[in-house]
C-alpha cells in the first residue's frame, strides 16, 4: 500500500527527531512492502519567519489531503513575545480545529526498562503502571469566547452535548478495548459545565455495561496521579484539565520523552506527536530522544493505517533497545552501565532492532 503523510517538523528538536521516525517508517516500508510518501510541510515558528503565519493555507491543504500526519513540535523563545495570531501555539491549535481532531488520545506508561527513573517511590509506583488519558481537544476554555472588557479579560468554558458525547464515545471504546475501566475528571462542585459534562457521561454509561465508570474531581485526580498512579485506565476529561494532567502522568513516568500521542476525529486520519514540546534549549545538538516521536508514528500505523503486525514491532524494537541499555542523555542514568547515545544513533539503533 501507498501511504500519504503530511509531516510538521516544527521548532527546536522537531527537525532532530521526526527525521528519526521517517527513517524508521521508511525502514519498515522496505520490511513490508508498503511506501511512505512524505509532504513536508511548514506550522509553527518556523512557518512565521518563512510566510508570515503560524499555520500557512498550504498546510491546512497538505493535511487535508494527506492519510495522516506526522508533527514534531512547535515553539520557542523567539516567538514568546509576538501578538496571540503570531504564536507558533494558534498554528497548532488551529491545525487541531480545522481538521476536527477533537480527541486527543496520551498514554502515561511506565516501562519497566525505566522503573527507576520515575520520580515516585517504588511502593507508590508499583514498578508499572500503563493508562490513558482522553482529552477533548477542539473545545472548552480553550476555544470559547475570550477578551478583554475595560480592566478584565476573560475566556469562557463551554461544552455542547454533542461535543461531550463524541468524546465520550471514544473513551467508553478505548476502555471496551482495554481494562474495562474509565474517570471522567470534572469540576462539577463548582463549575456548571462540568455538571452537564457529568450528566451527559452518566447517560452513556448505561450503553456501556461492561465498562465500569466512575467521575472524579480534578484537584483530587491530580493528586491520586501521584498517589496511586496504578488505579487508573483510561481518562477521559476537558481541553484544560486533560492539557495539566497530561502533563503530570508524562512526568511520573520519568520519561516525557519516550511519551507518544494522537489526535483523531471521525475518520481515520489522525495528527500523531510527541507529548514533550520543542525544547529549544538543547535543539540541535543530537540531544533530544527521538522515542516519543517514533512510537507516535507506530500509533500512527495502528490507528491510521490498522498496521497492527508493524507498530507492534516498532514498540518491540523501542523495548528491546532500552533493555540493552541504549539511552538518550535525557534517560541515560550516571555512573550505570546505561550506553549513551544521540538522537541519530537512538534511531539507527531501533532500525536496526526491526530487521
Ligand atoms: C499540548 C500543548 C498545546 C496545548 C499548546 C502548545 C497549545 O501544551 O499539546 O498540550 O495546550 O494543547
Ligand atoms: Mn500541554
Amino acid at each position: 500500500m501507498n501511504y500519504h503523510i503530511a509531516v510538521i517538523k516544527g521548532d527546536g528538536i522537531g527537525p532532530e527527531i521526526v527525521t528519526e521516525a521517517m527513517k524508521v517508517l521508511e525502514e519498515i516500508g522496505k520490511k513490508y512492502g508498503h511506501t511512505f510518501e512524505f509532504e513536508e510541510v511548514l506550522m509553527g515558528g518556523i512557518a512565521i519567519d518563512q510566510t508570515g503565519c503560524p499555520l500557512p493555507e498550504e498546510t491546512i491543504k497538505a493535511c487535508k489531503k494527506a492519510d495522516s500526519i506526522l508533527f514534531g513540535a512547535i515553539g520557542g523563545p523567539k516567538w514568546d513575545k509576538g501578538p496571540k495570531e503570531m504564536r507558533p501555539e494558534t498554528g497548532l491549535l488551529a491545525l487541531r480545529k480545522e481538521m476536527g481532531f477533537y480527541a486527543n488520545i496520551r498514554p502515561a506508561k511506565l516501562y519497566p526498562a525505566l522503573a527507576d527513573a520515575c520520580p515516585l517511590k517504588e511502593e507508590v509506583s508499583g514498578g508499572a503502571f500503563d493508562f490513558v488519558i482522553v482529552r477533548e481537544l477542539t473545545g472548552g476554555i480553550y476555544f470559547g469566547e475570550k477578551g478583554r472588557r475595560g480592566d478584565c479579560a476573560y475566556d469562557t468554558e463551554q461544552y455542547s452535548a454533542e461535543e461531550i458525547k463524541r468524546i465520550g464515545r471514544i473513551a467508553f471504546k478505548m476502555a471496551q478495548k482495554r481494562g474495562k475501566k474509565l474517570l471522567s475528571i470534572d469540576k462539577a462542585n463548582v463549575m456548571e459545565s462540568s455538571r452537564f459534562w457529568r450528566e451527559i457521561m452518566h447517560d452513556m454509561k448505561e450503553e456501556y455495561p461492561d465498562v465500569a465508570y466512575a467521575d472524579m474531581l480534578v484537584d483530587n485526580a491530580a493528586m491520586q496521579l501521584v498517589r496511586d498512579p496504578k488505579q487508573f485506565d483510561v481518562i477521559v476529561t476537558s481541553n484544560i484539565f486533560g492539557d495539566i494532567l497530561s502533563d503530570e502522568a508524562g512526568m511520573i513516568t520519568g520519561s516525557i520523552g519516550m511519551l507518544p500521542s494522537s489526535s483523531m476525529g471521525d475518520g481515520k486520519q489522525g495528527l500523531y506527536e510527541p507529548i514533550h514540546g520543542s525544547a529549544p534549549d538543547i535543539a540541535g545538538q543530537g540531544l533530544a530522544n527521538p522515542i516519543a516521536t517514533i512510537l507516535s508514528a507506530a500509533m500512527m500505523l495502528r490507528y491510521s493505517f490498522d498496521l497492527a503486525e508493524e507498530a507492534l514491532l516498532i514498540e518491540k524494537a523501542v523495548d528491546q533497545v532500552l533493555k540493552a541499555g541504549y539511552r538518550t542523555k535525557d534517560i541515560y542514568r550516571e555512573g550505570s552501565e546505561d550506553i549513551l547515545v544521540s538522537t541519530v544513533e537512538m534511531g539507527k539503533k531501533i532500525r536496526e532492532c526491526l530487521q
